[in-house]
């Protein structure tokens, strides 16, 4: 995490300036490394060394050895931070960033609580500040990667512990699709052009497909990802997070409880699934040879591939169904969301025959950020013949360049304070909801009820790596009529 994004992105923000004079980032950790190993291991993976400027931001990092549980490397921590204080001579806004494996948040925010850091430069400095919200809101920030929690109990658990040591306005709930160029853009998309909106609702919406396919497998996290599976890994979160722009509602205003509240509204609208009726909605599978992968379990039942029918239950979508799709080792990298209008072959061309299927918006999260809109058009030549073709916009080919890299714009969002791009706890809490339904049915579905007739599950559905996940995914779209993009 810190290797890939964190120190990448900091690099990139300090090279545009936007770092300030002084500013000092510290590896927490458990192995022993001194200050100049550390910034070395952290600009070794992504070749950070060859860039010029790296060796005058490297002078910026330090490191400090300690046990997530242990508070003697806490207080340890402290007093590296006090001479840093001291040298500038002023409280220096301190921003703890948990980029740490999920079952540690616990203990970690139990010591930084017990060890005082939460309360940054500490009563002394709150005395001197009109109140110590102001005081402790402005000083100290705290950032939490996903997943937060394991299922709705968990992120309860963690959120009320947050709760007790921070304020609301303290705490940055990271999902880094949020921070996306092209995330951002579904608002500026949906409501500033005035043609989509009439259309965007059930009477002119057949389908929704949302896709999210990694060509690559699971790297080198074989550990962190057995323990958790795509479903928390990437479903609960940035799929949950990309069904939301398309659904939500406009929001009352372009603030940060207007976005929040319209994405909130719009994942709290999602129709629970029964943990019963499981298989009939969501359909999991692994990829062949998962298990050899360094990390993983011999017998793992741990999903890499999920595909879930939804349904969002408000006026705008009702009965409109979104297939959305998340796993690894696709074919190919492509993550996007497809809005499949209603197909009605128009009365002039219905004796030379229309398209299976007709307009679709498809928006292009990456690679190839962009936005495509399939249209029927007349094919050239002497006869009637109705073809479909696509309108294409590339940021890259109208800006020149794809936009600020989602870490990036979240970290600044962070050092700015503004908090409209990271989740609530409500939203967080409804997406729990749903998602632990599903965990339930398939926990229920490994472990056989011997008073019950119905068919159990005789183990994770498999799939060849390179191919779109197990026959029943097709199934699930087909059984409707429809078919994967
Ligand atoms: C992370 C998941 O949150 O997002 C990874 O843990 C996934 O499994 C990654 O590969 C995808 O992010 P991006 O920005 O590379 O599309």
């Amino acid at each position: 995490m810190a290797q890939h994004k964190l120190i990448p992105s900091l690099f990139s923000l300090f090279k545009q300036g936007e770092l300030g004079q002084e500013f000092f980032i510290i590896g927490f950790a458990r192995r022993p490394f001194t200050d100049t190993e550390y910034a070395h291991m952290l600009g070794d993976v992504t070749e950070l060394h060859s860039d010029s400027k790296w060796a005058e931001f490297a002078k910026n990092i330090y490191y400090q050895q300690g046990l997530f549980d242990e508070l003697a490397g806490y207080e340890a921590l402290i007093r590296k931070l006090n001479v840093f204080d001291k040298k500038i001579g002023a409280c220096i806004t301190r921003l703890f960033y948990l980029a740490t494996p999920p079952d540690n948040y616990l203990a970690i925010l139990e010591n930084l609580k017990n060890s005082k850091l939460s309360e940054g430069c500490g009563p002394a400095f709150a005395k001197v500040t009109a109140s110590k919200q102001e005081s402790v809101g402005k000083w100290v920030r705290i950032a939490i990667e996903k997943p937060f929690g394991r299922d709705l109990d968990t992120a309860k658990e963690l959120d009320m512990r947050l709760s007790e040591i921070f304020e609301e306005e303290q705490i940055y709930r990271v999902d880094h699709y949020l921070g996306k160029e092209t995330v951002q853009n579904m608002i500026a998309f949906r409501f500033a052009n005035n043609i989509f909106e009439p259309v965007w609702n059930n009477n002119y919406i057949d389908h929704v497909q949302i896709t999210f396919a990694q060509d690559e497998g699971i790297e080198k996290r074989g550990k962190f990802f057995d323990g958790v599976g795509i479903m928390r890994d990437v479903a609960q979160n940035h799929l949950l997070q990309l069904l939301a722009t398309v659904a939500m509602e406009q929001p009352a205003s372009f603030s940060k409880e207007g976005v929040r509240d319209a994405r909130a509204e719009a994942i709290k609208a999602i129709r629970p699934i029964d943990p019963n009726e499981v298989s009939q909605s969501i359909v999991r599978g692994q990829y062949k040879d998962y298990t050899a992968e360094a990390g993983v379990a011999e017998n793992s039942q741990t999903e890499t591939y999920v595909a879930m029918k939804l349904f969002v239950d408000t006026p705008r979508f009702q009965d409109v169904p979104f297939y959305v799709r998340a796993g690894k080792k696709m074919p190919k990298e492509v993550i996007e969301i497809s809005i499949v209008f209603i197909q009605t072959c128009h009365l002039l061309f219905k004796e030379y025959g229309c398209p299976e299927i007709g307009n679709v918006l498809t928006i292009r999260i990456q690679p190839d950020e962009g936005i495509k809109l399939r249209v029927i058009a007349k094919q050239p030549g002497g006869k009637v013949a109705l073809g479909a073709v696509d309108m294409n916009f590339s940021y890259h080919q109208a800006f020149g360049n794809h936009g600020i890299d989602a870490y990036e714009k979240l970290l600044m969002d962070i050092f700015k304070g503004d908090q409209m791009l990271f989740n609530r706890s409500d939203e967080l809490e409804s997406s729990w909801k749903l998602i632990s339904h599903i965990l339930k049915g398939w926990s229920r579905l490994a472990e056989p009820d011997p008073a019950s007739q119905d068919e159990k599950d005789s183990g994770i559905p498999t799939y060849e790596s390179g191919t779109w996940g197990p026959e029943l995914a097709k199934k699930l779209i087909e059984k409707d009529g429809k078919k994967w993009l």
